[in-house]
């Protein structure tokens, strides 16, 4: 009888060892693979980051669409200000401050150009003039400062190697089919 309780004794404990050597591994292996979810995860992340052609694809892409909404914006802007609609002029005057704001906070870098910096230096200045003269509903003061800003934007075009991306006062309006003259 007492040999029989110590065999069964002895067999548990066995059994039991067994049991939690099993238990470690089977959570060693879902440790392991947690970890190895974890890594991949974050170098997923830093991927994104780091990868230069990868940063520099989905940057390039937004600078180049944000670029096209400024030229739109500029195109409107002009045949706005031509027909003395100063309301219209200031709501171009603004969407193109938004989109140089946008620029602006998405620090942007773009080959060595800091296109964030260059935005707020070269473009911003001319644009807030711009907007002041608005204020004064002078069409001769608002040429000068629309040729002003179209300055600006050539000039940071050459400060980033696109120099044959030359913009310039625009003779037809790119939509014909929104009215600018005031009605
Ligand atoms: C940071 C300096 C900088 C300023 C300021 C700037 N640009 Fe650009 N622009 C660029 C760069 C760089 C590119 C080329 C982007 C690329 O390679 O994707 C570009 C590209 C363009 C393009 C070509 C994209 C297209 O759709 O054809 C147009 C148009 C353009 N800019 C218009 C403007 C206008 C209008 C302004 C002023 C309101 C302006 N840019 C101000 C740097 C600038």
């Amino acid at each position: 009888m007492k040999n029989a309780i110590v065999t069964i004794v002895f067999v548990l404990s066995i059994a039991l060892a067994g049991y939690s050597y099993y238990m470690s591994r089977t959570q060693q292996k879902e440790m392991k693979e947690l970890r190895a979810m974890l890594t991949e995860a974050s170098s997923g992340d830093e991927e994104s980051e780091s990868d230069p052609h990868d940063g520099e694809a989905h940057e390039h892409h937004e600078l180049v669409e944000s670029m096209g909404h400024m030229q739109r914006y500029m195109n409107k802007l002009w045949f706005a200000g031509e027909a003395e609609h100063w309301e219209l002029a200031d709501f171009y005057t603004h969407e193109l401050e938004e989109t140089m704001e946008e620029l602006i906070e998405g620090e942007i870098k773009e080959d060595e150009h800091n296109i964030s910096v260059l935005v707020e230096t070269m473009a911003l200045p001319s644009l807030e003039r711009l907007e002041e003269v608005l204020k004064t509903k002078d069409g001769r003061a608002f040429e000068g400062e629309y040729l002003g800003l179209v300055n600006a934007c050539n000039s940071c075009h050459q400060v980033t190697e696109h120099a044959f991306i030359h913009l310039q006062k625009p003779t037809t309006p790119a939509f014909t089919n929104q009215v600018y003259k005031l009605p």
